[in-house]
């Protein structure tokens, strides 16, 4: 089929790409005239995993291009994607401007027979909204576009993969054709039977879920999905600071609560808390849509309460472990909000290296992909070319993102290279009684000192 996706972000250029690999015509599509002439010379923006190839592979082979009019791709799609960010207003709730702007050029430039697919995390009644705003921006109600949801579920680090070889997919329609379009459009990943090269390993993938609904409950799955996700982070994090109240370890707590398969092992990691920027502001945007519908979710504010702390958690570890922080050289190992990205978005590092600067901190910091956006909003802190050269002379290292280099580093070599041999795991990504034998002053989050 003649895809557009309007919106060549995160989630656009992964649907784009991944739409283009299963076959279909797709134009990716961005006012951002700079972001497009990047596109247009085979780079890709943003850091994650198989994306690159894809995008080259698919522009190569003549199924994927890109432009900054909606106007030419438009007239010739059947379905356009719309994928434009959602970001939080100041008091929470999801800035709509950007899908406002795309309807108002789907309605200038699409024929009516377009099934336009909301693909943006938006609030629960958007796509009721989007459907509003065409007809009048098109000047009619009659036969007029159709809307469907399709929510993503992509993590950063593994969205093709998961854009791929997906668990489910979730339709949120109000008619039968446009169930079928949708159906169409997904087959080849309904079915598995696409032939991806880059995913060689992941050939006979099981058929994921497909779920159809209404698009008030597909908006919904999305927001109570990724809450759920932060629920559990925040119910771990606290058993965490009770572990370490009562003397036991939350590690092995998350084994044991985690096997059973009614709750199931992941997200179970305590530490730092969930950054990014999908949790924290989709949970934000949550809160706030039950607010204004007269239900006040005290359960997701908790939740968000409990992750806000986990900085504070942090930090007191450092101030008892350091005890004067000024003029002390303290070593940030990780800034990306997760591994495998170079997003820096609600990352917690970003919050730690602020007040650790507030409190006079000598500031050195490493990550494999992202200080080239921490440089941008911190232009005077130390930034080191490798771990070897940020241990060097520190009086702790802070290990904040838990990529699994960190774990593969030669922590003897470290130990030799620092001042005081003092390490504050925010991830437990490091084995303590390792870490130990080789001489560090070893700390975690809520496992036994
Ligand atoms: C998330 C959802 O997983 C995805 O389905 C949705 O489409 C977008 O938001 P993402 O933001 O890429 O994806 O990251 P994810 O892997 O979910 O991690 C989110 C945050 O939680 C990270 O900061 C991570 O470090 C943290 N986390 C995750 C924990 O602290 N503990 C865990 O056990 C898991």
């Amino acid at each position: 089929m003649r895809i557009a996706v309007v919106g060549c972000g995160y989630v656009g250029l992964v649907t784009g790409a991944c739409l283009a690999e299963i076959g279909h015509e797709v134009v990716g599509v961005d006012s951002d005239k700079q972001k497009i002439e990047i596109l247009k010379r085979g780079r890709v923006p943003i850091a994650e995993p198989d994306l690159n190839d894809l995008i080259g592979k698919n522009c190569r082979e003549g199924r994927l291009r890109f432009t900054d009019e909606l106007e030419q791709a438009g007239k010739t799609a059947e379905a356009v994607f719309i994928c434009v960010g959602t970001p939080p207003l100041p008091d929470g709730e999801a800035d709509l401007t950007a899908l406002d702007r795309v309807a108002r050029n789907i309605a200038r430039y699409c024929p009516k027979s377009t099934l336009v697919v909301e693909k943006s995390t938006t609030p629960v009644q958007t796509a009721a909204c989007l459907l509003r705003a065409l007809e009048i921006y098109s000047g009619s109600n009659d036969s007029c576009f159709e809307v469907a949801c399709n929510p993503e579920f992509l993590r950063e680090g593994s969205a093709v993969r998961d854009f791929l070889h997906p668990d489910r997919v979730v339709f949120g329609v109000q008619s039968e054709r446009a169930k079928g379009l949708l159906t169409e459009i997904y087959r080849p990943i309904l079915d598995q039977t696409f032939n991806c090269p880059l995913h060689a390993s992941h050939h006979g993938s099981p058929r994921p879920m497909l779920i159809s609904t209404d698009m008030n409950t597909a908006e919904l799955v999305k927001h109570a999905s990724n809450a759920f996700l932060a629920l559990k982070i925040s119910y771990i994090n606290a058993i965490s600071d009770i572990c370490e109240i009562l003397g036991a370890d939350v590690e092995q707590v998350a084994r044991g609560v985690g096997s059973d398969p009614r709750i199931g092992p992941d997200f179970l990691r305590a530490g730092l808390g969930f950054g990014g920027f999908c949790l924290p502001k989709d949970i934000e945007a949550f809160v706030r849509i039950a607010q204004k519908s007269g239900y006040d979710f005290g359960l997701l504010r908790e939740v968000q309460a409990i992750n806000r702390r986990r900085i504070e958690v942090f930090l007191d570890k450092v101030k008892d472990a350091l005890w004067v922080i000024s003029e002390k050289k303290v070593g940030i190992l990780g800034l990306a909000f997760k591994p495998n990205t170079d997003d820096i978005r609600f990352a917690p590092s970003v919050e730690i290296i602020r007040r650790l600067l507030a409190m006079q901190a000598a500031v050195r910091v490493y990550d494999p992909l992202a200080m080239d956006k921490v440089r941008a909003l911190f232009p005077k802190i130390a930034y080191c070319k490798d771990a070897y050269e940020l241990a060097t002379g520190c009086e702790a290292i802070l290990l904040v993102t838990e990529w699994k280099e960190f774990q593969e580093l030669d922590w003897r070599k470290i130990k030799s290279l620092m001042d005081r041999p003092l390490v504050i795991d925010g991830r437990n990504l490091l084995n303590p009684a390792e870490l130990r034998s080789f001489g560090f002053e070893y700390i975690s989050m809520g496992r036994r000192r």
